[in-house]
């Protein structure tokens, strides 16, 4: 696939963000919980964890351990929860809705498990709706999108709407538009679940080379090749963190 060119880079430059010091996210005693019929279920157990700007975190555990609970939260898609969480030395925990969106749209693409693509609109429109948020004109975002159809080889899909696509294509889509405008941070989900593993490998590999471009990045995986190609691996189960391995990137 050859994906992004040094052409996609050099337009997108101009947004790119200042360095930071610190940890790019510190949570603290974080916890979820569900009130069931059944009683409390907690999802997520005093989860305390840093990660460093230029860290590749893998996230690993069995079904239901709550690492896509984790991984919603981390996106700011989810504000029900407890304990603390600082986005770049921003209390998160104590920011009203409206700016945890405008963090999310600013700073983080996001890879769903069930790739979420916006049904009414076709590929190449789905693709622009990360160009939309930021300051890029309409020709620009219209050259960046056609180099990345052509870098993922769907070129011939861009008109088509997420329904004509298999699975394995609309998780194509979801990964295209995670990364699409270089975000700070890189959030997926089984990002390759429904790929063929050659396929699967070249995602790998974009992913390790924004993660050497400066994108820090946490997948959750279920296959111990993916999570090879990250710095460290983090545990989780029945909502503990209960191992992380590997070296934490300074
Ligand atoms: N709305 C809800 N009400 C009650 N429990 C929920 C709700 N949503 C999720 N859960 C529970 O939260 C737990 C964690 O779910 P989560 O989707 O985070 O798991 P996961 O680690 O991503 O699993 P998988 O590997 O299968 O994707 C599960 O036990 C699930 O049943
Ligand atoms: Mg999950």
């Amino acid at each position: 696939m050859g994906l992004f060119s040094s052409s996609t880079q050099s337009r997108l430059a101009a947004t790119e963000p200042a360095p930071i010091t610190g940890p790019l996210i510190a949570m603290r005693n974080l916890e979820k919980v569900f009130e069931t019929p059944a009683g409390r279920m907690y999802v997520l157990r005093r989860i305390t964890v840093d990660v460093q700007p230029g860290e590749f975190i893998s996230v690993m555990g069995p079904s239901g351990a709550g690492k896509s609970t984790l991984l919603s939260i981390l996106g700011m898609l989810d504000s029900a929860w407890t304990g603390e969480f600082y986005f770049v030395g921003h209390p998160v925990h104590a920011m009203p809705h409206k700016q945890r969106v405008a963090l999310n749209k600013e700073h983080i693409g996001f890879v769903f498990q069930q790739y979420h693509l916006i049904d009414d609109l076709t590929v190449a429109e789905n693709l622009d709706i990360p160009l939309s948020y930021r300051n890029v004109k309409k020709s620009e975002r219209e050259a960046i999108v056609g180099d990345t159809l052509d870098r993922f080889g769907m070129v011939g899909k861009k008109d088509l709407y997420p329904r004509q696509l298999s699975g394995g294509q609309q998780q194509l889509v979801g990964v295209a538009r995670a990364v699409i405008a270089k975000p700070k941070l890189l959030l997926a989900d089984e990002p390759t679940g429904n790929l063929h593993s050659s396929q699967g490998r070249e995602i790998m590999e974009l992913f390790k080379r924004l993660n050497s471009e400066g994108t820090t990045i946490i997948q959750v995986t279920h296959s111990e090749e993916n999570a090879r190609y990250g710095n460290r691996i983090v545990e989780l189960k029945d909502g503990w963190i209960t191992g992380s391995e590997g070296a934490v990137v300074r």
